[in-house]
């Protein structure tokens, strides 16, 4: 009986692929997953046969007891796939296991339905890749693509189907310690990352066993808890979260991931996981978005502690009447569903619907032509780890280290010098990986210290204090180091579990070992050149002030060693840029370029009631877009193709870019617009393009950008979408803080 279903279906969805593909939407970019509009009619007819606890089955999701990352609640999992209670599993991956648990559900449940694999491959799968933000200090879409597509290839081939990623939420608060997993600041070039990302895990037809789904996370504006501190309270207004949040979210869902994950916090008094605004009307009415929502882990639970369920069965009722589908490890579905749709408090087409999304998923994938596609050994074994992922692996850790100061162009370093490597981080090879590193292992990875004992002449290495830990009895050591070696590299920062996950900090400072470390070496006045690992926007003012150079590295990745090192030597040169701005001290946080005016902006030096702090400067110690590489750039006046342009218009400004050093180097060419006056207040200025441009030494490139009434739009007064006529400034600059403009006008 089992095995003729199974025949039937693997028939019948044969006989649906012939369906008509969309047809690539975007110029360049993957088309969205070329059967991503399609419906399967496998679906429809497992719908007709299934009970409702087979269909409840498909709506829960397990973890495996392999990597949790929560409150573990139960551990049969096994027996749950078995008896048809949990179609999805979540932390279990290699071809081989997952093989041996997809058999099960395929040939010991009644309707052998595949089992759909999830897993946090966040910055890669086996080779990892610098961590979020980092990448995101890239500015560099396409190779963040491509890190995406060997994340899928990896974590394919070890038999998952969907990834946790990307992370879409925008963050201003380096408090929060998953500020690490995103791209920063920035809705525009949040947007361009996230979509970048989606297009690289999905590719052009998601029935290739080569591509993974995407799961847009966290649903909504997780990135703004009060105070920085993980899972705490959000609140914003409606005009806020769409104009500066949900931007990222929705570019993601535009280029055709196939699932949304909602988040831990509220919004407006409701938790996400229950919020039908957020899960319904926005995601589903508004952007049409047609995959499966999967709740955060244990989130259904979690709605009790939010005091907006009494138990676990309300709190069930409620998520899947709001659009949740899918229950992470809360275990409510499975538990309570059966009777809430018996006593009809959950309709029967409310399940349908959801149960349908989950098969549509699983269908899109092509899990029901072979179930065991993405359980192959061999491929397993070609396709991890290898050159040409590495190679990727390095380039991207090379274009996200952001060089923030350099002193007498002390950077870069002739090889062959003497240097003195100080510092608790510089020889640990772990925390290169940072949080969330997936199947990431440690092993064949080289530490920093690793990586320039290969391009140094001699190396002498002080580690002179713990990362954290009270005791300066390495100072000496390390002082001597120091003195006897031409230039010091020092390694200091956070360890990489200080950020990520449930990792908020009230400081933002490094450990205060190591600053007394930095200050005991710079009393020696020898060259030092500080190179940082952390995973948020740290208050580094002092050691800016000591150090003569300061390399920000993040946490690089599998070949971060390499690629820090080719750095510092001279082998490549800095490309990266601050997605995200460097305060001063954690006072002015939050703090981000896109501030707006106020009434009283602080326009005269010294005046008391303007807009100001009595005991700091409203500048950031570094802004938004910021970074320096080993030559300088020289930008010309802007040109408009026209001063104005009206609805259906659009004009051009393009802007000289000329290489004034001696060396080829990368700039980042950042577009940057004003609304002057608005139905409601704007910003100060909105990034609304950019562009990486390598020039050599003298020559210059006109670069050019397109403005559109899209590039000029935001959510008026009577929360429409559009632009408004009236005066707009424009900047074409290397950072967020460009004063000088253009002006021109936007006619209705
Ligand atoms: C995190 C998610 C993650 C999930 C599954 C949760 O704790 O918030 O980002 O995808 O666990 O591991």
């Amino acid at each position: 009986m089992k095995k003729s279903f199974l025949y039937f279906f693997a028939l019948l969805a044969l006989v649906s692929c012939g369906g008509e593909a969309t047809a690539p939407q975007r110029g360049e970019d993957p088309a969205r997953a070329a059967n991503f509009d399609k419906t399967y009619p496998i679906v429809d007819s497992l719908l007709r046969v299934m009970t409702l606890d087979e269909k409840i089955g498909q709506l829960v999701l397990y973890t495996s007891d392999w990597d949790v990352t929560g409150p573990s609640i139960r551990d049969g999992y096994v027996d749950d796939i078995r008896a048809g209670k949990c179609g999805n599993i979540f932390n279990a991956y290699t071809a081989e296991y997952t093989r041996k648990l997809q058999e099960i559900a395929v040939n010991e449940t009644r309707l052998g339905i595949p089992l759909l694999f999830g897993y946090d491959v966040i910055h890669g799968f086996r080779t990892i890749f610098p961590i979020n933000l980092g990448i995101s200090a890239s500015w560099d879409p396409e190779l963040i693509r491509q890190s995406a597509r060997i994340a899928a290839r990896e974590a394919a081939a070890a038999g998952l189907h969907w990834t946790y990623s990307p992370m879409c939420d925008i963050c201003v608060e380096p408090r929060w310690g998953r500020i690490s997993e995103g791209a920063g600041e920035d809705a525009f070039l949040g947007s361009a990352i996230s979509r970048a990302m989606v297009y690289g895990y999905q590719g052009a037809d998601l029935s290739d066993p080569m591509t993974i789904a995407a799961c847009v996370k966290h649903f909504a504006a997780y990135g703004a808890p009060h105070a920085g501190r993980d899972y705490n309270t959000v609140d914003m207004s409606e005009r806020w979260l769409r104009e500066f949040y949900l931007p990222p979210y929705k570019a993601a869902v535009d280029a055709g991931a196939q699932t949304v994950m909602a988040s831990f916090n509220e919004y407006d008094g409701t938790p996400a996981t229950a919020n039908a605004h957020l899960l319904t009307e926005i995601l589903r009415d508004e952007w049409g978005f047609d995959g499966f929502v999967v709740s955060d882990y244990t989130g259904i639970m979690e709605m009790i502690n939010h005091g907006t369920s009494k138990d676990l069965e309300e709190a069930s009722i409620q998520a899947l009447n709001a659009g949740n589908d899918m229950d992470m490890q809360s275990g409510g579905y499975d538990e309570f569903l059966k009777k809430a749709v018996e006593e009809g408090k959950i309709s029967k087409k409310t399940l349908d619907e959801a149960v349908r999304r989950v098969l549509t998923v699983k269908a899109r994938l092509g899990l029901f032509e072979d179930p065991f596609r993405y359980c192959s050994a061999e491929r397993e074994a070609a396709e991890t780890k290898t050159d040409a992922n590495l190679l990727a692996a390095r380039t991207l850790a090379e274009e996200s280290c952001v060089l923030l100061k350099n002193h007498n162009n002390i950077l870069p370093l002739k090889q062959g010098t003497s240097v003195a490597v100080i510092g608790p981080l510089a020889d640990s090879a772990d925390d290169l990986l940072g949080t969330w590193r997936g199947a990431g292992q440690v092993d064949g990875v080289k530490s920093l210290l690793d990586g320039i004992k290969e391009m140094a002449g001699s190396v002498t290495y002080a580690p002179g204090c713990d990362v954290e830990k009270e005791g300066q009895a390495g100072f000496s050591q390390a002082e001597y180091a120091a003195r006897k070696a031409s230039v010091t590299v020092m390694v200091l920062g956070e360890p990489c579990d200080w950020s990520g996950e449930a990792a908020s900090r009230t400081s933002i400072k490094i450990p205060e070992v190591q600053s007394e470390l930095l200050k005991r070496i710079a009393a020696t006045g020898q060259p030092i050149v500080l190179v940082l690992m952390n995973g948020r926007p740290l208050d580094i003012s002092e050691e800016v002030e000591l150090a003569d150079a300061v390399l920000e590295a993040w946490y690089p990745g599998t070949m971060g060693a390499e690629a820090v090192a080719r750095l510092l030597f001279g082998e490549a040169s800095p490309s990266g840029r601050l997605s995200v701005t460097f305060p001063r001290n954690l006072g002015q946080v939050p703090i981000y370029y896109y501030a707006k005016n106020t009434g009283r902006p602080y326009v005269h030096p010294g005046a008391k009631y303007e807009s100001r702090y009595l005991d700091c400067e409203n500048a950031p110690l570094f802004p938004f877009g910021y970074g320096l590489t080993y030559t300088t750039f020289s930008y010309g006046k802007p040109e408009l193709s026209a001063d104005s342009f009206g609805p259906k218009g659009s004009i051009t400004a393009k802007a000289t870019v000329t290489n004034t050093g001696s060396r080829e180097g990368t700039e980042v060419v950042q577009l940057y617009l004003r609304d002057m006056v608005g139905s409601v207040t704007r910003p100060l200025k909105m990034l609304r393009g950019f562009e990486r441009v390598t020039l050599a030494p003298g020559e210059s490139r006109d670069v050019e950008f397109t403005i559109t009434p899209e590039e000029l739009s935001f959510w008026r007064k009577d929360m429409t979408f559009g632009p408004e006529a009236g005066e707009f400034r424009l900047f074409i600059a290397g950072d967020s803080s460009a004063e000088d403009f253009v002006t021109f006008t936007y006619n209705e």
